[in-house]
């Protein structure tokens, strides 16, 4: 199909890492790589409006199929004119599939190769069943400018049939999403999984690839319970070595700053995850002191900013520590809503910075500028 609204302009490569900046266009506008993606789970990042989304820096959110599905249905929101009109987001957006939730509740998950049956817990235990066919049906209703394949994501630690049996499936999968999907003003990401296992990423990739014409690639399965070495072992070589050059890479569902850094350095373009709202909600702060937990009484004097070397509009909005960690004591929405804020911004200007040292040509130096701060110390 034709996805040429969808081209990926590669801007810089950095002389000593594989880090790349692009510029990804869409429907709704251009992003530029690398980048954090905010998360809209329900048609909305949690707390905070789009305006202030907007004011962030944010250049494309998230959201997903399966919740957006359950409630209030792509019927409805077909009716309200697509997704953007109905949440009021008129950027970029990009809808996961599903695939994690397979992994998530997967005690209420019944696979098989027609598609996914959901014993739909978190709502009101209606039993919902998906084929890809049905999931691409969905995604095209929602109309976001960027859908994903239906994949199994599956954690770790797995024993390796299980993860390859998952990988075959994702890919017998994509091959239908793939000729399902037929919005030429959406693109359709295929999903690589594999696990840890480097050979079973490499074929999995070499399907997709012999399927057609992606205009982008997902990497699933990886934060699933591993740690960050043993993720990197197989993540650098498979998007330093094999995943083609001229796309976009979306690292699905990591969020850890540190992991962004050694990320990008790899050549991931695109990433998402729930860790600055959830973390944000619960109380805890990134910074460049590292990770802040609020709920501290250390904090209950201090008049300075949540992080005094972030410009974010609530750091340098006059909010202080004290106030912040009051509110999240007594639970006072605001408190977890301005941690939201920040967290989000933090990201977002990384990725930022990060795009400029790649553009500079010094990559290397801002990632070993970043190891060596305190800001990745809670890594
Ligand atoms: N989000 C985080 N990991 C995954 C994954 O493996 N698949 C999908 N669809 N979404 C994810
Ligand atoms: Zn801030």
């Amino acid at each position: 199909m034709d996805q040429s609204l969808f081209t990926y302009d590669i801007i810089a490569e950095d002389p000593k890492t594989h880090a790349r900046a692009g510029v990804l266009h869409t429907p709704h506008g251009d992003i530029e790589t690398p980048i954090f993606m905010p998360v809209g789970t329900r048609a909305t990042v949690k707390g905070v409006p789009w305006e202030t989304v907007k004011g962030l820096g944010a250049q494309i959110v998230l959201s997903n199929t399966y919740h957006l599905a359950m409630r209030p249905g792509a019927d409805l929101i077909d009716e309200m004119g697509g997704l953007h009109s109905f949440m009021n987001w008129h950027g970029p957006i990009l809808t996961d599939s599903g695939g994690f939730q397979i992994f998530s509740h997967s005690d209420a998950v019944k696979l098989s190769d027609k598609g996914v049956r959901f014993i739909a817990t978190d709502y009101d235990g209606s039993h919902v069943f998906w084929s890809p066919e049905d999931n691409m049906a969905i995604a095209q209703k929602l109309g976001s400018d960027i859908c994903m394949q239906l994949d199994q994501c599956i954690g770790y630690p797995a024993e390796r049939r299980d993860v390859q049996r998952a990988m075959d499936l994702s890919s017998r999968w994509a091959e239908r999403c793939y000729k399902a999907h037929t919005r030429p003003d959406q693109a359709l990401f295929g999903i690589v999984q594999g696990g840890m296992h480097l050979d079973l990423r490499i074929k999995s990739l070499e399907r997709l690839e012999e399927m057609g014409d992606f205009p982008g690639y997902g990497i699933g399965g990886y934060s699933v319970g591993e740690d960050h070495e043993t993720m990197f072992e197989s993540l650098e070589p498979l998007a330093a070595e094999y995943m083609p050059k001229g796309k976009p890479r979306y690292l699905m569902g990591v969020g850890n700053p540190t992991t962004l850094v050694r990320g990008v350095a790899c050549g991931i373009d695109m990433f998402d995850c729930v860790l600055p709202t959830r973390t944000g909600r619960m109380g805890t702060a990134f910074s460049s002191e590292g990770r802040l937990n609020f709920r501290n009484a250390r904090f209950a004097h201090d008049g300075g900013p949540v992080d005094p070397q972030c410009t974010c509009p609530v750091c340098t909005g006059g909010y202080t520590r004290a106030h912040i960690r009051h509110m999240v004591t007594v639970k006072e929405m605001l408190g977890g809503i301005l941690l939201s804020m920040h967290n989000i911004y933090y990201l977002l200007d990384l990725m930022r910075r990060a795009r400029q040292a790649i553009i500079d040509g010094a990559y290397s130096e801002f990632v070993n500028d970043w190891m060596n701060s305190p800001a990745a110390k809670d890594y």
